[in-house]
């Protein structure tokens, strides 16, 4: 019989930002063994059409369902913007994705209803924290803002300083203006230039991480269906479609931690 409680979580990102997911887990749930891909062969996804990202996500879906995974964890905001109904006509276990629960603690952290978002051109577009956000309150106002030169810089490790600091202005005086008391890091690189985004807004906007979100309400999910793993055996694997030591090199970067064994896999049927 399959070993659900004890089966991996499966995660997928198109490249190394959704090891900002990795962390939380590692910091949360440390009992749970995981299996990731990042589609490195096929990042970025953020610039591309929902179409072709619903395809991708398909396919890494399908990949990570060979591990016999217990939940597929949608780390990228992009894929989660636009592909979670698809991938749910697809598959059958439990898919969590990181809009929801961004916009769920989103929605609780605002006292004056007005939520600026940060993402992906793709993300962005989409409208898909908009429109979560306000399938729970519809009388919030949300503002969005593209702010795609962020996953370079975090990619390059240029977190803090002049140049992040006039990128940051540049994108968020925008949202400013807009009066906003909470701000969404709507794509997995951005939780790396939390810093200079604080900078740039003060300290008084409340930040939400929505990767953090997501660990939070996997954990309860798990507790909650009594299928948290308890098995000593653990183990992470980390899988990529192109340039696996540059994946360990700037994942290590993200992680915080040594990424050592990276598999290179195929992935186009
Ligand atoms: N992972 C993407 C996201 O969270 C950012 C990088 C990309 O554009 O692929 O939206």
């Amino acid at each position: 019989m399959h070993d659900y409680k004890n089966a991996p979580l499966g995660i997928f990102d198109s490249g190394v930002g959704g090891l900002t997911v990795v962390k939380e887990i590692l910091n949360r749930l440390p009992c749970e063994s995981f299996v990731y891909l990042g589609d490195t062969g096929r990042y970025p996804y953020g610039p591309r059409s929902a179409d072709i990202v619903r395809k991708f996500a398909l396919q890494n879906a399908r990949f990570l369902m060979g591990f016999g995974i217990k939940v597929l964890i949608v780390a990228c905001n992009t894929a989660s913007s636009v592909a979670l109904d698809e991938l749910r006509k697809w598959i059958s276990i439990p898919i969590m994705g990181v809009i929801e629960p961004g916009a769920r603690e989103a929605v609780k952290s605002t006292e004056n209803g007005r939520i600026g978002i940060i993402g992906t051109v793709g993300t962005i577009s989409s409208k898909s924290y908009q429109n979560a956000i306000s399938a729970i309150e519809p009388a919030i106002d949300v503002f969005g803002k593209a702010c795609p030169l962020f996953v370079p810089l975090a990619e390059e490790g240029w977190l803090d300083g002049e140049i992040p600091e006039l990128v940051a202005h540049f994108y968020l005086d925008e949202l400013l203006q807009k009066d906003i008391d909470t701000l969404v890091l709507g794509c997995t690189h951005y939780p790396l230039l939390k810093r200079t985004i604080t900078k740039v807004i003060g300290g008084k906007i409340r930040v939400i991480d929505s990767a953090k979100s997501l660990i939070g309400e996997l954990k309860k999910y798990l507790t909650d269906e009594k299928i948290t793993s308890n098995n000593d055996d653990l183990y992470a694997r980390f899988f990529v479609t192109d340039a696996p030591q540059r994946f360990s090199r700037i994942g290590t970067k993200f992680l915080e931690k040594k990424l050592e064994k990276i598999e290179l896999i195929q992935i186009e049927l």
